[in-house]
């Protein structure tokens, strides 16, 4: 491909910067577009072959499998710091990660999070090396193979490469499974991949308590990674030595030394340069602060990773989206594609709380200690997750689907120790007080709905595009199915209530306040409590979702972006639907799989995808 300085904007300075870089052998165009040593050294440092915006979870997969070629130079930028170790204690409570995050929220609607701050649900996404890899509850969750074959059922050739069958090289590739029952199926997982997945070494006597409720009311204790319909699970965590494993520390540091590798931190892109008059990738305009810009230019594929909310802002920028949209922005429209809309995160509720009894306190002393100790040894309390280890994949209706709706999912909090006194506290506040997740006296108990109806859009901020808050038009429960589901699922839970296990701990409903929703009664009780304290689990997708046409979707099943040429999208944006379970896992894949597919265009087809 070309390098040419583009036209497009006052923001590029016109270097002809031509053809000269990718043989690279004579100075002598190159010369004559520069005009001293350092700003020909300095251009010659700014042009690479891979270029990869954002170093999240599937960004650090990339520029590990990229850089792998030696004679490929590959820059990855980061928005967010590097990585710090404080994030890797398993039981670091989630509202710990706001300082690494981007800190989202969702537009109000008027018919879900009513009750939350701002009438607006938060949705949480890593702004730091490695991405929401680093900010996740490292659950390790595949979805069911009926997803991923809903995701090719176009007809189209190349989709057929997206069938569940052929993606689990992929899963496997990265995969380094340390549970030995786990590993026996080996058509499923395999060892000796960069990635750890393992179970915590303890769990304690909640998660064995809950885990036998459920047993009573008939699940059984399988993999849930196995395509099964339901199930009651001990999860299966990233973590290697009771630490975090971020896609940073599994797949970057490893390979932080080698030398066709460029890693910057702390810098935002703000544009995808295009080349006009050939629909194609020139470079990237990034920021190290705001306003100051610096350029770096991709003699062979830009790759998008900014995850499902941040790539519309991008592409919007660069030109790239619906017409209707960028006009309201005055930005010449490139290319009409519908980056943004079909935008879907999976949806909870709170207000669901069990309380439990014969808990002691714990007081800071312990909890400073335990920490010690997790330094120290990487063991102790603060090596475990408490009842979030726990969860439960559920079928709600007879259908064909031999597949889960629901996973229930936990997370404990410490209150007080006299459950009277909870009547008085709020959904949010409760949620907002965390200690580390292995002390707790109430179970937080959220029936997370896997593959919603309701869908949204994403669009750039109204007064400021560049670096306002997008805007998240999630649309939580405007289908009116999902909030029956959501209230069916929440039914189940307590049916849990009744059953030998808890009864005989004497574990009950954690009276809280549930205003406005206090003074109805049963379903209509649930409804409200739903609409009013929605969660977004943050699993965004759908953004610049594949398909078979620039009607539908924004990049095509090899992750091209649609019309646009060495432009591709590597991420969770790209999944046309969600996948029974967390993302995470898919995210991985979903890397590991454009990793080949760029591969095979560059090795096998000599970048031959150009001139298509
Ligand atoms: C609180 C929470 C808990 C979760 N728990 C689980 C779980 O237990 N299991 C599971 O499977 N999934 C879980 N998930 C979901 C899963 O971790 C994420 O959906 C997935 O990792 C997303 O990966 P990604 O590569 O698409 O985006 P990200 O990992 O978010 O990466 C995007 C990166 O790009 C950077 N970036 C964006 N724009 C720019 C730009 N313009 N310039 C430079 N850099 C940029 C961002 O800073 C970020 O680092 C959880 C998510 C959250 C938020
Ligand atoms: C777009 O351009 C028109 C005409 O020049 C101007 O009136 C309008 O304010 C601009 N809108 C924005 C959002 O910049
Ligand atoms: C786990 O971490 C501890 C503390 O840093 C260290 O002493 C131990 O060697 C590590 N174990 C493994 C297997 O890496
Ligand atoms: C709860 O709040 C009400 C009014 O705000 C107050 O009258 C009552 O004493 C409180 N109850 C407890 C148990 O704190
Ligand atoms: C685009 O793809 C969608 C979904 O596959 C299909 O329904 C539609 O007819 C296609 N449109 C065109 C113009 O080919």
């Amino acid at each position: 491909m070309m390098i040419v300085a583009s036209d497009s904007g006052t923001h590029l300075p016109r270097v002809t910067l031509i053809v000269i870089l990718v043989t690279a052998v004579t100075g002598d165009l190159f010369s004559k577009a520069t005009r001293s040593k350092a700003d020909e050294k300095n251009l010659r440092n700014s042009v690479f072959d891979f270029i990869i915006i954002g170093g999240g979870t599937s960004g650090c997969v990339l520029a590990n499998r990229l850089s792998a070629v030696p004679e490929w130079k590959v820059l990855l930028l980061e928005a967010g710091e590097e990585e710090n170790i404080d994030y890797d204690i398993p039981g670091v409570p989630t509202n710990d990660f706001r300082p690494i995050l981007w800190n989202y929220r969702t537009e109000r609607n008027g018919f879900s999070c009513l009750s939350r701050p701002g009438g607006a649900c938060e949705v949480r996404t890593g702004k730091v090396l490695g991405g929401s890899s680093v900010t996740n509850d490292m659950k390790y969750t595949r979805g069911h193979k009926i997803d991923y074959d809903g995701w090719h059922n176009t007809g189209q050739l190349r989709s057929l490469e997206w069938q569940y069958d052929n993606l689990l090289e992929h899963f496997k590739a990265s995969e380094d499974n340390g549970d030995y029952d786990v590993l026996m199926n080996s058509f499923y997982h395999s060892r000796g991949g960069e990635m750890r997945v393992q179970r915590f070494k303890h769990t304690d006597r909640f998660v064995e308590m809950f885990s036998s409720a459920f047993s009573e009311m008939g699940l059984r204790t399988l993999d849930i990674n196995t395509n099964i319909p339901e199930a009651v699970v001990i999860n299966q965590f990233t973590i290697f030595n009771h630490t975090r494993q971020s896609t940073n520390s599994a797949f970057l540091k490893p390979v932080r030394y080698r030398k066709n590798l460029v890693v910057i931190t702390g810098v935002t892109v703000t544009k995808i340069v295009i080349n006009k008059q050939e629909n194609a990738i020139d470079g990237i305009i990034y920021e190290s602060e705001r306003g100051k810009e610096h350029l770096a230019y991709a003699k062979r594929e830009i790759i998008l990773t900014g995850g499902a909310i941040n790539n519309v802002r991008l592409l919007h920028l660069s030109g790239i989206g619906p017409k209707v949209e960028l006009k309201k922005h005055n930005i010449t429209v490139l290319h009409d594609l519908p980056v943004g809309s079909h935008y879907q995160d999976q949806v909870t509720t709170g207000g669901l709380a069990f309380a439990l009894n014969d808990v002691p306190a714990v007081n800071e002393e312990t909890i400073i200690k335990d920490f010690k100790t997790w330094f120290q040894s990487r063991s102790g309390p603060l090596a475990t997750r408490g009842i979030n280890q726990l969860s439960a994949f559920l079928k709600l209706y007879e259908n064909d689907n031999n597949a889960p709706d629901v996973e229930f999912s936990f997370e404990g909090n410490f209150i007080r120790s006299d459950k009277f006194l909870l009547t008085n506290v709020s959904v949010n506040a409760i949620e907002e007080f965390n200690l580390p997740l292995p002390y707790y006296n109430l179970i937080m108990v959220y029936p997370v709905l896997l593959r919603p109806k309701s869908k949204g859009k994403v669009m750039l901020n109204r007064k400021n595009p560049k670096y306002g808050r997008p805007v998240i038009q999630a649309n939580f429960l405007k289908e009116s199915e999902d909030l029956d589901s959501l209230v069916d699922s929440i039914d189940i839970a307590l049916q849990l209530l009744n059953t030998k296990e808890l009864k005989k701990a004497d574990i009950r409903f954690a009276p809280i306040d549930l205003f406005p929703c206090d003074k109805l009664r049963n379903r209509d009780q649930w409804n409200c409590i739903a609409r009013h304290y929605t969660k977004a689990i943050s699993n965004p997708i759908g953004t610049c979702r594949m398909g078979e046409n620039s009607t539908t979707s924004v990049v095509d099943y090899q992750l091209r972006v649609h019309g646009i040429e060495g432009l591709r999208i590597v991420d969770a944006s790209v999944m046309p639907t969600h996948v029974r379970g967390s993302i995470y896992a898919a995210t991985v894949m979903i890397a590991e799989k454009g990793a080949k597919l760029i591969k095979t265009d560059w090795k096998e087809n000599n970048g031959r995808y150009n001139r298509r």
